[in-house]
């Protein structure tokens, strides 16, 4: 059992209707000057954005806007938001929508009260002493970002994308409505139904010991998600699904999976970054791309957590050797995100790398984690690409060869 702190400063608004609260939770946290920020137009057309500037209103707050914030969210528009902020005066953020707003608004944050360029925190060469206040009302199950420390902003030149984890930037407020992701495109909500797995995933493959209630909570987090994904993708409109899924993502990227644990594994995450960042796919459809390659690859490094995955989350009867039963669980996931109509290649991610573009990916992987990265095995930049390799067609097909 390891050391850990817990630190989850986000008070959380969840249910029906809550959005009419933003207002008073602004004003409760002091905010006098309120950026809205939003992505590509989805709260404009769901009317999520009136209501929302109706409830500042009514709270006599004074609020500017920007929006364009795109899934892996750009360097170009979080300086603009920095400008804007500077020269209004602004002093809360409030993102309505999903990851990549609330990411753009938590750099933004940064950028307006710290000096100099706010890549530079994205580039590990400092760290920022204060951000401005964040609030959110969410609009999708995914990132887990409104109440994380995290933040992932692609810089355009060099298509490089980096996240950064700060405790400054945790939001003061997540409102979370389940009926508000109700007009999610089905793609969108199984992308986000994957990444909520993964976060605990990243949690739960690691080799460095772990805490039994921790782990108990992280099986039954990853066992909701799995059922709650089918139903909806079934059943696009059933609220308690969508309300289910929805605590999950906060829960699963709060901290809460990785108490007592040795830190996490996260090589997924960082082999997803650098597809995201050359080819701009969905977060969560670029994990469920890879995650099948990179468990085939370091499962027998890490078999006893893959075997009790196995078990105690796909549900697979242990009958056999410790490593068939592991690899079943890995081909049950598999069939999970085939179910929920989800990719396991970069093939069907609908990307076609050279083999030059593999490269290029595992070193930017290695760089960007400082040379190595991962706990259920420690990869190397051969490793990456080795990986890269199998995910191209699929880990099945790739074993075939
Ligand atoms: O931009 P709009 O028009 O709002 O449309 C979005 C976007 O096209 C749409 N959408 C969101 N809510 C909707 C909706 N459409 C209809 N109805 C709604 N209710 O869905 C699309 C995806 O939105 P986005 O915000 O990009 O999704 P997500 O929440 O998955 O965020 C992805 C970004 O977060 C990063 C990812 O790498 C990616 O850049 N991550 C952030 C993390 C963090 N801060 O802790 C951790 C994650 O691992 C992840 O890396
Ligand atoms: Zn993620």
């Amino acid at each position: 059992m390891h050391n850990f702190q817990y630190y989850t400063p986000t008070k959380v608004v969840f249910g029906k209707d809550t959005e009419k609260q933003t207002g008073s939770l602004v004003k409760e946290q002091g905010g006098k000057k309120v950026l809205i920020h939003y992505g590509g137009g989805s709260v404009i057309r769901s009317g999520l954005l009136d209501r929302v500037k109706a409830s500042l209103a009514a709270e006599h707050m004074d609020f500017v806007e920007l929006g364009g914030a795109v899934p892996n969210p750009r360097l170009g528009l979080v300086y603009e938001g920095i400008e804007l902020c500077k020269k209004e005066g602004v002093d809360f953020i409030l993102a309505v929508g999903g990851g990549s707003a609330i990411d753009s608004a938590k750099a933004i944050g940064y950028g307006a009260v710290n000096e100099g360029d706010v890549w530079d925190f994205y580039d590990y060469k400092r760290q920022p002493s204060r951000c401005l206040p964040i609030g959110v009302v969410l609009t999708i199950a995914a990132t887990g970002s409104e109440m994380s420390d995290s933040s992932v902003i692609t810089k355009e030149d060099g298509w490089i994308k980096r996240g950064y984890s700060n405790d400054l930037s945790r939001p003061r407020f997540a409102v979370m409505n389940p009926d508000l992701t109700k007009t999610l495109p089905d793609y969108q909500t199984a992308c986000g139904c994957t990444d909520i797995l993964m976060h605990t995933m990243e949690r739960y493959f690691t080799n460095g010991g772990n805490m039994e209630i921790t782990d108990s909570m992280a099986e039954a987090l990853m066992r909701t998600v799995i059922k709650n994904a089918k139903i909806l993708a079934e059943d696009p409109l059933n609220y308690d699904a969508r309300a289910e899924i929805l605590w999950a993502g906060s829960l699963s990227h709060n901290g809460l999976t990785g108490c007592g644990n040795a830190g996490g594994d996260f090589a997924s995450h960082a082999l997803e970054h650098e597809i995201g960042g050359l080819f701009d796919v969905a977060h969560g459809a670029g994990l469920a791309a890879i995650w099948g390659s990179w468990a085939r690859y370091v499962y027998q490094n890490c078999l006893p957590r893959f075997h009790r995955f196995a078990v105690n989350v796909m549900g697979i009867e242990d009958l056999g050797a410790p490593d068939d039963t592991a690899l079943k669980g890995i081909c049950a996931m598999e069939d999970f995100y085939r179910a929920i109509h989800m990719p396991t290649s970069l093939q069907e991610l609908g990307i076609a790398p050279t083999d030059g573009d593999l490269k290029t990916m595992a070193r930017k992987c290695a760089v960007a984690a400082g040379g190595q990265k991962g706990s259920a095995m420690v990869l190397h930049e051969d490793d990456m690409l080795a990986i890269y390799r199998m995910a191209e067609f699929g880990p099945e097909k790739a074993a075939a060869h």
